[in-house]
């Protein structure tokens, strides 16, 4: 795909559909990560005399029917806030836009259009209508064949990734496909069935699976352990086992944990008692690693050329359940391997462990972090491709 970077823009209408879809409350934004992420290929535009329309999605609103909580006023503030300047929030573009270099609007929240979602073509259209050259820098949303991500690309004179797009895509592209070994990915969260297709189509790929959570769990079941009370899909037992031997096959290995953190109930003030697997009895509940598990996946890691990581190993939101995913991260942070992070719950225990600086790579993707890592086509990415 053509980028940003190469193209002359002075004097230039550029419209960047940005991911900032940011977590707002009573008009408060709670994370500007993703603001901030934007910033480069907005100032880029800027300095190089082009005027910049923005569009991201915020929320997941009902179509026509505008609510005060749906618009991008905040975050309007917040980016203007940031860049030092005006920053307009327009919701009658479709009479059209009137710009002067160096100014900057965003479209109000694009999922209050009709067919938005549906990626419709003509909606398609009058988006690209407003510029010269379009901008997918959205990496967040890159998963979405939307008019503001998909069909905007087919119609506009000029189609390309901005700078975070393709940093994002670079950074993957690294960690994935032409991986520095050995490759350990780290994958946790509390359900087997919505990352069945992350496992399979990691197992084809890692030198070292780290799984955590329930996931851990169901692969301790699979391993004929007890896990007493400790959330698992015992129907996916069969997959796990699958997922277990295809990276033995190839001379990687699964290494689940040896001890535990125990509880008898899933609850903040839950007393907690540390076990080897062997003495989990049936009032159990498993809610983290134990230390000697700590120690020997922090072992792994350091050795790695590359860490992919997604998901706690434990509820890190509770302090007795939290040293698990402390001593991995720090590992990982500590480790001379390419790291890369994704997804919610991992940025937030990286954010509480003050690990930020010490990841090479921190997405701003969450269910395109993990559709990637399925190595699936984003359907944002591959209309630039065609495009190109
Ligand atoms: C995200 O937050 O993952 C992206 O902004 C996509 O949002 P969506 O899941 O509502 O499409």
């Amino acid at each position: 795909f053509k980028k940003l970077t190469d193209l002359a823009l002075a004097g230039k209408r550029v419209l960047i559909r940005v991911d900032m879809n940011v977590p707002v409350k009573n008009g408060v934004i709670g994370d500007d990560t993703r603001i901030r992420a934007s910033l480069p290929s907005i100032e880029h535009c800027l300095k190089a005399g082009a005027s910049v329309i923005l569009m991201t999605h915020l929320g997941r609103p009902t179509e026509g029917e505008p609510k005060p909580e749906d618009s991008l006023a905040p975050v309007a503030a917040r980016l203007s806030e940031l860049l030092g300047k005006a920053v307009t929030v327009s919701d009658n573009w479709q009479a059209g836009l009137q710009l002067a270099a160096g100014d900057v609007v965003m479209l109000e929240n694009v999922r209050l259009n009709k067919g938005e979602k549906k990626n419709n073509e003509e909606l398609g259209r009058a988006y690209a209508s407003l510029c010269d050259i379009f901008v997918n820098d959205a990496f967040g949303t890159a998963h979405r064949a939307e008019a503001s991500t998909h069909a905007v690309a087919k119609f506009a004179p000029v189609a390309c990734a901005g700078v975070l797009l393709a940093a994002e895509l670079e950074a993957l592209g690294k960690a994935l496909q032409a991986p520095a070994r050995p490759l350990v990915a780290i994958v946790a969260g509390s359900k087997v069935s919505t990352k069945l297709t992350i496992l399979e189509a990691l197992a084809d790929k890692v030198d070292q699976l780290i799984v955590g959570g329930g996931i851990a769990n169901t692969f301790l079941l699979a391993e004929g352990k007890t896990i007493g009370k400790s959330l698992a899909e015992a129907d996916l037992v069969e997959e796990a086992k699958k997922v277990i031997a295809k990276i033995r096959a190839r001379g990687g290995n699964v290494p689940l944990p040896s001890d535990v953190v125990c509880a008898g109930e899933f609850a903040e003030t839950a007393a907690a008692t540390l076990k080897n697997v062997a003495e989990v009895t049936a009032n159990d509940m498993i809610l983290d690693i134990g230390p000697q598990s700590a120690a020997e996946l922090a072992q792994i890691v350091a050795k790695a050329g590359t860490v992919v990581w997604n998901g706690p190993v434990g509820v890190f939101e509770f302090a007795q359940f939290s040293d698990g995913t402390r001593v991995l991260g720090e590992a990982i942070a500590k480790s001379p391997a390419f790291s890369i992070a994704g997804g919610g719950d991992t940025l937030a225990a990286i954010a509480k462990f003050g690990l930020t600086d010490d990841i090479s790579y921190i997405s701003t993707g969450g269910g395109a972090f993990l559709e990637f890592l399925e190595g699936k086509e984003l359907p944002a990415v591959a209309i630039l491709a065609e495009r190109a």
